[in-house]
C-alpha cells in the first residue's frame, strides 16, 4: 500500500533523510519512532505530498507521489504534528469545510460529516468551537479531519502528544479502531504506544533507519530474557542454589521486600521452563515462590540500543511494585494520593 525508496532530503546543510525506504502493506499498523529531530515528520510530509525529496520515491497504493499529487492526496489522510485548526470554527462548520477542500462531493457531505464525528466520538461537542475545547478533543477533531474522505491511509503524526493519560488511552483506542479497516502510519515518542497499537515499528535515526520489524520479533531477538524471581526462604542458600543453576555472575540481586528475596537470573537457556526453577525452589528445598517470569525486554531498551541513549532508562513502571500492590493483604491501601 505504501512503497518509499531511497528518500533523501537536506534542509540546506542539514541533512533530514539519508536514504529511507520500507513498504508498509495493506491494513498495516506502522508505528514510526525515533529521536527529537530523526526524520519522521520530513517523511511523513513526503508521503502526504507537503515536501519534495531530494532524491528518491514514494507510492501511495501505487501512484507516485511526485507524480500524481492529486490522486494520492485522495487515498491519504494526515494528521500533521502541529494540528492546525480553526480555532474560531465550530467542529461541524470546520469539519464540512475539510470535507470541502478534500473534494467530498456536496450529496455526501452531511453523511461524511456524520460519520466522522460517530467516528471520533465528537457527538457531545459537534456544536462547539474549537478553540474551547480540550486538547484531546481537539486531537480527535483533527482525526476526523484526516478522515473526512475516508481514505485507505492514515499518517499520524504523534497524535497523542500532550495528551493527559485518559486521552492518551481514549485515543490510542481510537486509533486501534481506526486501524482495523486502514493502513496507518503512526509517530509517537510514547513506546508503550507502539508496543499497544502498532503490528511493526521502524525505528529511524539521523536519516536512517536503524530497525524494521513485527514488535515481537524486534524484542526477542533482543538475546537474553532474564528471569525475574521472588522468593521467601534463607536468603543465602537461595542465592548458592540459583547459582548452582544459573552459573555464578548471573544471580543478580534486586532487594528484599518484607520476607522475599528478589533476584534477577541471566543466561539460563530459553528452553528452560518455570518447572526447572520451581521444582528446585519450591519442591526440593520447600520455599515460597511469590514472583516467576521472564522479564521481555521492552522496546525503550532496543530503542535506546539503536538510538545512542546512554543513561539508564528510567523505568515506566515497576512490575514487582504492582505485583506485591495485588498481593497485599485486604485493607491495605494501594498507594494513596499524595
Ligand atoms: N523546515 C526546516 N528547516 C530546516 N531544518 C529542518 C526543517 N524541518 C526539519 N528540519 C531538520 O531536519 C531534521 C529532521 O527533522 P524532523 O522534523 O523530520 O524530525 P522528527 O523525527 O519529526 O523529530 P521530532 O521527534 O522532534 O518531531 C532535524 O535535524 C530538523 O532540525
Ligand atoms: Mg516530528
Amino acid at each position: 500500500m505504501i512503497q518509499v525508496e531511497n528518500l533523501k532530503k537536506h534542509y540546506g546543510p542539514t541533512q533530514a533523510l539519508a536514504g529511507v525506504s520500507f513498504e508498509v502493506p495493506r491494513g498495516e499498523v506502522l508505528g514510526f519512532v525515533g529521536p527529537n529531530g530523526a526524520g519522521k515528520t520530513t517523511t511523513m510530509k513526503i508521503l502526504t505530498g507537503f515536501l519534495y525529496p531530494d532524491e528518491g520515491s514514494a507510492k501511495l497504493g501505487g501512484l507516485d507521489v511526485l507524480e500524481q499529487p492529486l490522486e494520492t492526496k485522495k487515498l491519504v489522510g494526515y494528521l500533521p504534528e502541529s494540528n492546525p485548526l480553526y480555532m474560531e470554527m465550530s467542529v461541524l462548520a470546520y469539519l464540512r469545510f475539510a470535507a470541502d477542500i478534500r473534494g467530498v462531493e456536496g450529496r455526501y457531505r452531511k453523511a461524511a460529516v456524520e460519520k466522522v464525528v460517530r467516528d471520533c466520538g465528537l457527538g457531545g461537542v459537534k456544536g462547539k468551537d474549537i478553540g474551547e475545547l480540550s486538547k484531546g478533543y481537539k486531537q480527535r477533531v483533527g482525526l476526523a479531519q484526516a478522515m473526512i474522505h475516508d481514505p485507505d491511509i492514515l499518517i499520524l503524526d504523534e497524535p497523542t502528544s500532550g495528551l493527559d493519560p485518559n486521552q492518551i488511552v481514549e485515543i490510542r483506542n481510537l486509533i486501534k479502531k481506526i486501524g482495523q479497516e486502514r493502513t496507518v502510519i503512526l509517530s509517537t515518542h510514547y513506546l508503550q504506544e507502539v508496543e499497544a497499537t502498532c503490528d511493526r515499528v521502524i525505528i529511524i535515526h539521523q536519516g536512517r533507519i536503524v530497525a524494521d520489524d513485527k514488535l515481537d520479533r524486534l524484542v526477542s531477538q533482543d538475546g537474553d530474557l532474564p528471569l525475574l524471581l521472588g522468593v521467601v526462604g534463607p536468603e543465602e542458600k537461595i542465592r548458592t542454589q540459583l547459582q548452582e543453576l544459573a552459573g555464578k555472575g548471573n544471580v543478580e540481586s534486586l532487594d528484599r521486600r518484607g520476607d522475599a528475596f528478589f533476584c534477577r537470573l541471566h543466561g539460563l537457556p530459553r528452553e528452560m521452563g518455570n518447572e526447572a526453577i520451581f521444582d528446585l525452589l519450591v519442591t526440593r528445598n520447600g520455599w515460597k515462590l511469590v514472583e516467576l517470569h521472564r522479564e521481555t525486554p521492552r522496546l525503550e531498551t532496543i530503542f535506546r540500543k539503536l538510538t545512542g541513549g546512554t543513561e539508564e532508562p528510567v523505568p515506566v513502571e515497576d512490575e514487582r511494585e504492582e505485583a506485591l500492590a495485588a498481593s497485599s493483604s485486604p485493607g491495605e491501601e494501594k498507594g494513596g494520593s499524595e
